[in-house]
């Protein structure tokens, strides 16, 4: 597999990201310096490389919250520490930046099949924006997305913030988490605030809390500040509930651990949305939608390599349809000096492309999440 493929480098940035927090959040402020620094030169790439990912606009953010937290942290190292430990070296406008100001460039309708979930997001978000009169017994607030990674979570509340005609507030582990006890869940509490600030015209809110457990999960090693940070947030979703239907403030979480989550933190989340594997219709859904801007040859049944699928994530497709594609474009490069057109993409192509690479989910993960959500239905 290509080593500059989507995914992979997602991945990476994921791994430099959240290696920065664990950095950041031990006090070795060099480190997590340096780990910052990778995850936006990785992402930068991904944007540089990729132009159309859907993606983007949150990667953009990313950047921008990274860079935001290394200049904190270059600050910090050439002042003194209060003795408290209690400094606050953020204000206002850091969650003033968490506020997403383009567009995500994805609908609905750019996510392959996920049918259950677009349904749920639509009867609990999008339909009581729109008449809240006819929902006199109110709405879901809260709504918590699970499944194994790659198959659209991210995306999914990506599309929500375009679907919807309000403001859409993306906070993610490192933009909340900070070394600084006492920092993080003042920092979840201005979240909140401005939340009901900018729903206070009549517009909804959405929170957008991405790989929530590894803010708000149950550590064996807790330190003091995870606890506080799930109690303010705990108390911050008691209050939406609680409120008057007025405001339009929702809180989605996604997450690839759900098991970390306490319960407690899972009953705020009145909706439970599995995001799972794709089926065959869904892998079929994935390769139109993939293959729409590439030449197919006449060999190439999407029902058939939809089969040879199986197993893999929407994103695993996503990157073999690249790897099928780019074999095509490598030739033009490496046979004919650059010149010409591709050639459609053969199913030899696609089985190229497939060969040594495994699903990356296995079948006892999906196991788990299946008997996870079985035991969390009801609660
Ligand atoms: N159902 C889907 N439809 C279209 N693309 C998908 C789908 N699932 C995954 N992808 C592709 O995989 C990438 C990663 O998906 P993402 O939403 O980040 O997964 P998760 O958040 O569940 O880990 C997306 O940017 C998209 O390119
Ligand atoms: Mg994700």
């Amino acid at each position: 597999m290509s080593s500059s493929s989507l995914s992979y480098l997602e991945n990476m940035a994921r791994h430099y990201a959240i290696q920065a927090v664990m950095k950041d959040k031990e006090g070795n402020f060099g480190e997590a310096v340096k780990y910052y620094k990778g995850a936006i030169n990785v992402l930068s790439k991904i944007i540089q490389l990729y132009p159309d990912n859907a993606l983007n606009t949150l990667y953009k953010e990313w950047i921008v919250q990274y860079r935001r937290r290394i200049r904190d942290l270059e600050n910090l190292r050439v002042s003194i520490i209060p003795a408290n430990g209690g400094r606050t070296v953020n204000d206002d406008s850091e969650i003033e930046e968490m506020i997403l100001k383009e567009r995500p460039n994805v609908t609905f309708k750019d996510i392959a099949d996920l049918k259950e979930a677009k349904d749920a997001i639509r009867q609990s978000i999008i339909y009581p924006t729109m008449r809240p009169d006819l929902f006199p017994l109110g709405w879901p607030r809260g709504i918590l997305l699970f499944g194994p990674p790659g198959c659209g979570k991210t995306l999914l509340a990506a599309a929500v913030a375009n679907e919807i005609n309000g403001y859409f507030i993306h906070a993610d582990a490192a933009s909340i988490m900070s070394k600084w006890l006492g920092d993080a869940e003042k920092k979840v509490a201005k979240l909140f605030k401005k939340a009901r600030e900018i729903s206070s015209n009549g517009k909804p809110v959405i929170i957008f809390i991405d790989e929530v457990d590894s803010i708000l999960g149950t550590y064996s090693n807790e330190v003091g500040g995870e606890v506080r940070v799930r109690n303010q947030f705990l108390q911050e979703m008691d209050g939406l509930l609680n409120k008057s239907q007025k405001h339009f403030i929702y809180v989605i979480a996604a997450t690839n651990k759900p098991w970390k989550l306490d319960q407690a933190f899972i009953r705020r989340f009145q909706k439970r949305i599995y995001v799972p594997l794709p089926d065959k219709t869904a892998r079929i859904e994935l390769l139109r939608l993939y293959t729409k801007k590439i030449k197919l040859a006449p060999d190439v049944d999407l029902e058939k390599l939809a089969d040879l699928l199986e197993g893999y994530t929407g994103s695993d497709i996503r990157d073999i349809i690249m790897a099928a594609h780019l074999r095509t474009v490598s030739e033009i490069f490496d046979k004919y000096g650059g010149k010409g057109d591709v050639r459609p993409v053969t199913l030899d192509d696609f089985k190229y492309a497939l060969k040594g690479r495994k699903p990356s989910v296995n079948r006892e993960l999906i196991k788990v999440y299946e008997s996870w959500y079985s035991k969390f239905k009801a609660l």
